[in-house]
């Protein structure tokens, strides 16, 4: 990092291109490790993401009891003995900026004997729990929040029982957390979504041997079942590659290639709202024995149109927005993205962040309650404040593929928390960061 340790300075370039790969996927690497911690037998986890999200659940299983090993930093072995082996943790646990790690634990933690505390960083702590606690107290947990925010008290001794229970939104770590809290549970727990979110947690049980019922929006479980431990191979993580394919999209004449990426369909919407505003993206499926569908991405660059993003992507693409803006923003006319209310409440407001963000770039955009308006357009350089979101910081870097002037990003340090080695990447394609 150039700039100085919580910043980058990133010079505007004309072309980027080459092959890269990024690393493992952060919604598998959680999974791994919690599911392997509860199963029994020895999981073994290649491709891990050993980013800080990632590692704040390879601690708290820790604190809770599991034996972890882990080799060459992606490579995770989980020694489980069932979720009865789990002890009290002897502080509260501190899962840093991850929301996935403290909504799946609080499923976990449930259907445990022992009280739990879930603390986490400054934007954790400002992240709303009662969307988990609420189901799970239906479910007969215990669990307080502290106006509706963590932390996150959970009583253990309570005994749960399956519900049948509609998400209010669309939440894959909501309905995520109400499934392993049904492992823990007497009876059937089924869980309806609004739209389709991605599904790593359903696939991922099934590995272990889960028998889960699928039908369209509609999950269900039964409680008491066993986690068999199994071998993961976790893929290149599609939420990192985005930022490599909308850098191809408005950059690499020649074409630029992310090797090795998870194309989960839950998960690619980015790829067809970036097809709607004329992009060229070409998939090459590779060969898996593992549940996720993996593939080489080649993106070349290609004149991209504004679109209306169709309601039913936004939840197929929740994360890709900060950059699939950035890509809005370049284009020629205007994008509208609505029913995104979602975003508001990520590691920042990624509406407002955004909107702020581009504004300091020179771009015409208009927040709306739900969503946002972007009128394309050319882009200046400028200081951005990430607002400590990860995912902000590295669009904002992408934004330099078109940007006439330098662009400082302020706050940084939290790429770390998903894509550790963001820069050295970058500067492999060519971005000047
Ligand atoms: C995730 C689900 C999504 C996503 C997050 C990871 C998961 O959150 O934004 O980065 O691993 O289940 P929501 O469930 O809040 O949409």
């Amino acid at each position: 990092m150039r700039g100085g340790a919580n910043r980058y300075v990133v010079q505007p370039v004309s072309r980027v291109g080459g092959r890269l790969h990024v690393p493992g996927d952060k919604s598998i690497s959680h999974r791994a490790l919690l599911f392997g911690g509860i199963a029994e037998g020895t999981t073994e986890v290649r491709g891990f993401l050993a980013s800080e999200d990632c590692l704040a659940t390879l601690r708290a299983l820790r604190a809770l009891g599991v034996e972890i090993e882990q080799h060459a930093t992606t490579h995770v072995i989980v020694h489980g003995y069932g979720p009865a082996a789990l002890r009290a943790p002897g502080a509260p646990l501190d899962m840093g900026n991850a929301g996935t790690a403290m909504r799946l634990f609080m499923g976990l933690l449930a259907a445990q004997r022992f009280d739990s505390i879930l603390i986490g960083d400054a934007s954790l702590m400002r992240r709303p729990m009662e969307r988990v606690a609420v189901p799970l107290r239906q479910m007969g947990a215990r669990i307080e929040t502290q106006d509706a925010r963590p932390p996150v008290l959970i009583r253990g001794g309570a005994r749960l029982h399956g519900i049948d229970y509609r998400l209010p939104m669309a939440s894959a770590q909501v309905k995520s957390a109400v499934l392993i809290a049904g492992l823990g549970a007497e009876g059937i727990t089924s869980v309806t979504e609004p739209a389709v979110t991605r599904d790593h947690t359903e696939r991922m049980l099934r590995g272990f041997g889960v028998s889960l019922q699928q039908d369209g929006l509609h999950c269900s479980l039964a409680g008491g079942q066993a986690l068999r431990a199994c071998r993961i191979q976790v893929p290149g993580d599609f939420s990192s590659a985005a930022f490599f394919i909308v850098a191809g999209c408005l950059a690499a004449p020649d074409g630029l290639t992310i090797c090795n990426v998870g194309i989960n369909p839950t998960r690619t919407g980015l790829i067809e709202m970036l097809r709607l505003m004329g992009a060229d993206i070409q998939l090459t499926p590779l060969d898996t024995d593992g549940p996720e569908p993996l593939a080489d991405i080649t993106v070349r660059a290609s004149a991209l149109q504004g679109v209306h993003v169709p309601e039913e992507l936004v939840s197929l693409a929740i994360d890709e927005f900060p950059v699939f803006f950035i890509a809005a923003a370049v284009a020629q006319g205007e994008t509208v993205v609505t029913g995104a209310a979602e975003l508001r409440v990520k590691e920042s407001d990624r509406l407002a962040a955004m909107a702020d963000g581009l504004g300091r770039l020179g771009a015409e955009c208009q927040l709306l309650p739900d969503g946002i308006r972007i009128q394309g357009g050319r882009l200046q350089g400028g200081r951005i404040d990430s607002c400590g979101d990860h995912r902000i910081a590295m669009a904002f870097a992408v934004a330099s593929t078109r940007a006439a002037g330098t662009i400082e990003i302020d706050d940084v340090a939290n790429v770390a928390t998903s894509f550790p080695g963001f820069p050295e990447t970058a500067r492999s394609i060519g971005l000047r960061l």
